[in-house]
C-alpha cells in the first residue's frame, strides 16, 4: 500500500456513485488507502445499501441527495455510460473534483458538454483510464520519449480472450455499444495515444460471427498517428487466447496472469514489447541478417487503481494535473467511436485535429 501524500494528514472523503463491478473495486481500495476515505455510496441497488451498512458509510439511492449532504470532497462516477455526463456535471456544479469511469460519456457531444462544464467552473475532471497509472506503461512511455525506438514506426495491440457465457446475461452486453470495442478496445486506444500521441485516421472491420449477437464479438482497426506511425488493433471476446493487457499485466487479482505480451511497438532504432518491456536493438551493424540484442527492463508493479486514488487526491488538492483529463477521455472516445463508424461505412474516418 502507498504511503500517505504529504499535503495534509486528513484523508480526502470520496463519494462513489454506482456500486457495480468497478464501483466495488474502487470502494475496496478506498477503505484501505492512506490518502482517501469513503464519503458514501450512491446506488439504487439493495446490494449497495448492504455494503454501505457493512462499511458504516452513508448511502442513498439518489446520487444528488447524497451529494447535497455535503460529506464529499471528490467523487468517482462508476455508473452506466449514459449517466456519466449528468452526474459529472452535478459534481462540477457543486465544485467537486470528479473521476468519471471510461468511457467519459456515450457520445462525443455529451463528453464535450462535460469537459466544457469542468473548464468553465475550473473544477478538475479526470477519466478512469487506469492503465496510465500503471508503472509498466509509464516506463514504456519514458523509454519511447528517451528515443529507445527512434522514430516510432508501428504498433500492434491485441485484446483477445474468452468472456464466459454468463457475462452476456445482461441484455445491454448483447446490443450495439455494449461490445468489446467500447468496453475493451477503448483501453488499448487510450494506451496507444498515451505512448504515441494523437490518431488522425481510422479504418476498421467488425464481426459477430461467433456469438451471433447484434453487437460485435471481434473487431480489427488500423490507426494512423500524427507522427506517421501505423497501428493495428484486434479485439475478440470469443477467442481462447492469453494475448490481452488484462491477463498479461496482471492489474487485477481476478485475472489469472500470463507471462506474455499484448502490445508490440517498433521504431527506426528498436522495438519494445509491453507489458514485459523487452527491448530489441542492434548493438553494431544494422540489417535483418544482423543479431538483435534483447534487454528486459525490470518491472515495477503497483496497483493502478490505488495509484489513481492517490492521484485523485493530489489533483483535488491542486498538487498534480490530471494524467487522463476529460479532454483525453473525449479524444479516446472519439477515436473509439470512429472504429464503429469505419466498420459500418467501410470508409476511413479522418479525425479533426485535437
Ligand atoms: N476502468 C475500467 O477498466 C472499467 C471496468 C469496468 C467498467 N468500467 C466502467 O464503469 C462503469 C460501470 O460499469 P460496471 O461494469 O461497474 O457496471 P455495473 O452494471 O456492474 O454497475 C453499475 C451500477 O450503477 C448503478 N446505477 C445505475 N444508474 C445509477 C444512477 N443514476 N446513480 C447511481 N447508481 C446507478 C447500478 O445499480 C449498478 O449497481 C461503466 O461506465 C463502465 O464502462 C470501467
Amino acid at each position: 500500500m502507498n504511503t500517505p501524500s504529504p499535503a495534509s494528514a486528513a484523508r480526502l472523503p470520496v463519494l462513489v456513485m454506482g456500486c457495480g463491478a468497478i464501483g466495488r473495486m474502487h470502494i475496496e481500495r478506498i477503505v484501505r488507502h492512506p490518502d482517501v476515505t469513503l464519503a458514501g455510496i450512491a446506488d439504487p441497488a439493495d446490494a449497495s445499501r448492504a455494503l454501505a451498512a457493512e462499511l458504516g458509510a452513508p448511502w442513498s439511492a439518489d446520487p444528488l441527495e447524497l451529494l447535497d449532504r455535503g460529506h464529499a470532497r471528490a467523487v468517482i462516477v462508476a455508473t452506466p455510460n449514459h449517466t456519466h455526463t449528468d452526474l459529472g456535471v452535478a459534481c462540477i456544479e457543486r465544485g467537486l473534483p470528479v473521476l468519471v469511469e471510461k468511457p467519459v460519456a456515450d457520445t462525443v457531444a455529451d463528453a464535450a458538454r462535460l469537459c466544457e462544464a469542468a473548464e468553465a467552473a475550473g473544477v478538475p475532471l479526470m477519466v478512469g483510464h487506469q492503465r496510465r497509472h500503471n508503472p509498466i506503461l509509464r516506463q514504456a512511455r519514458a523509454l519511447i520519449a528517451q528515443g529507445a525506438l527512434g522514430q516510432p514506426v508501428s504498433a500492434t495491440a491485441m485484446a483477445t480472450w474468452l468472456k464466459p457465457d454468463s457475462y452476456f446475461e445482461a441484455a445491454w452486453r448483447r446490443t450495439l455499444g455494449g461490445g468489446p470495442v467500447l468496453i475493451n478496445m477503448i483501453h488499448d486506444i487510450d494506451l496507444l495515444r498515451f505512448l504515441l500521441g494523437e490518431v488522425v485516421s481510422v479504418q476498421a472491420q467488425t464481426s459477430n460471427r461467433v456469438r451471433g449477437f447484434e453487437v460485435e464479438d471481434t473487431a480489427t482497426a488500423m490507426l494512423r498517428f500524427e507522427n506517421g506511425a501505423l497501428a493495428t488493433l484486434v479485439v475478440s471476446d470469443a477467442a481462447v487466447a492469453p494475448w490481452n493487457w488484462d491477463l498479461a499485466a496482471g492489474e487485477a487479482d481476478h485475472y489469472a496472469q500470463q507471462d506474455v505480451d499484448s502490445i508490440f511497438l517498433t521504431g527506426t532504432e528498436g522495438s519494445l514489447t509491453v507489458p514485459r518491456l523487452q527491448l530489441f536493438r542492434y548493438q553494431g551493424a544494422r540489417g535483418w541478417h544482423e543479431p538483435l540484442s534483447q534487454a528486459r527492463t525490470p518491472l515495477h508493479r503497483l496497483d493502478p487503481y490505488a495509484e489513481q486514488l492517490r492521484h485523485l487526491r493530489a489533483v483535488a488538492e491542486g498538487r498534480e494535473k490530471p494524467v487522463c483529463s476529460g479532454r483525453d477521455g473525449l479524444r479516446t472516445l472519439q477515436t473509439t467511436l470512429a472504429v464503429h463508424e469505419a466498420a459500418r461505412t467501410g470508409a476511413a474516418v479522418t479525425l479533426s485535429p485535437a
